[in-house]
């Protein structure tokens, strides 16, 4: 079976390229830099820039892949406020460039979204309403809405504050941050009133390889189990590796004032992965001692 996955110099892009290439498929990875990924030995790998509509039409309709995972995005929100016509071009236009040249070779497209197309009250589930509550999220949604118009069997994947091991080739997360703070004896403010449902990057890989394999048509939640605030957060990965948890404390929102709006109560329920993938991701302790001991 071959997959094209987008984003594969990413964060979330690295760790699947490397799931995947372990498993028995013809994955063939697209990024705009040069290839990142020195952990997958022998990937198949073109630079290109997805906003060449020509250069998608060339490489989709010349591999004829079975299933594209587009991954690829312009992911910070601050960075999309700022620059919301080039958010509109990385993380709109891209999507419809991809989905036309999709629909020549008629294959299935799996589109990674975020939980950030929802506003307050969650965790949300798949059938709530979209609300988002800035334009990184609302450029998510436009893209959504673009797949599911597509005419394409798809998955919209959303999943929640990816975390996961890092190396020097792969960006630190949050709890890397936070390590390496308490390591050096170093004081952190941590926000506590706002809740998430963390995400371990290995569960997003084992279910979207589900997606593949059972090709259930529909969005899917790829989230954590345990909802937690980036305090309550920081504070089991002190316990868990041993580091001086009283270096940390737990602020509001207010005490980083930031251009983009985000929910206090955001997260999302995995009810639905669980019944129709059997999908059961890892508690949050378990992560991150997944992380820290690779
Ligand atoms: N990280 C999270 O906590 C989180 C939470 C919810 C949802 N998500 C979603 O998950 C996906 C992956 O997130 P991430 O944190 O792994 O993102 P990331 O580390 O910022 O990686 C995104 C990758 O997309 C590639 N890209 C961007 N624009 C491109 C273009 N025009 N052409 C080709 N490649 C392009 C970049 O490639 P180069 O490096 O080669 O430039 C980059 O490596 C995104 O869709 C994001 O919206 C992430």
């Amino acid at each position: 079976m071959k997959i094209i996955i987008t984003g594969s110099n990413g964060y979330l892009g690295q760790h699947l390229t490397d799931f995947l290439s372990k498993r028995n498929f013809d994955l063939i990875a697209l990024s705009r830099g040069e290839n990142k990924n020195i952990i997958t030995p022998n990937l198949n790998y073109f630079q290109i820039d997805l906003t060449n509509k020509e250069s998608i039409k060339e490489i989709i309709t010349r591999i004829k892949p079975d299933i594209i995972i587009h991954n690829a995005a312009m992911s910070k929100p601050d960075v999309c406020d700022k620059n919301k016509e080039e958010c509109l071009l990385q993380n709109v236009t891209t999507t419809e460039y991809l989905l036309d040249a999709a629909s020549t070779i008629g294959c299935y497209f799996i589109y990674v979204s975020t939980d950030f197309i929802f506003g307050e009250n969650g965790p949300h589930s798949e059938e709530e309403k979209p609300n988002p509550l800035n334009f990184y999220g609302q450029s998510k949604l436009m893209s959504e809405n673009l797949v599911k118009k597509s005419g394409l069997s798809y998955n919209i994947m959303r999943p929640v504050f990816i975390y996961g091991p890092a190396n020097q080739d792969i960006k630190p997360t949050f709890l890397h941050w936070v390590k390496n703070n308490l390591e050096q004896g170093k004081r952190i403010k941590v926000v506590n009133d706002q809740r998430r449902t963390p995400t371990y990057v290995y569960d997003i890989c084992q279910g979207l390889l589900a997606m593949i394999e059972k090709r259930i048509t529909g969005d899917f939640h790829l989230a954590g189990k345990d909802i937690l605030s980036p305090y309550q957060m920081a504070v089991k990965v002190a316990n868990i590796l041993h580091l001086d948890a009283s270096l940390i404390e737990p602020v509001t929102s207010e005490t980083f004032p930031e251009p983009v709006v985000r929910a206090k109560h955001s997260g999302l329920k995995i009810e639905k992965a669980r019944n129709i993938l059997g999908y059961e991701p890892i508690s949050f302790e378990e992560g991150v001692n997944a992380t820290f001991s690779k």
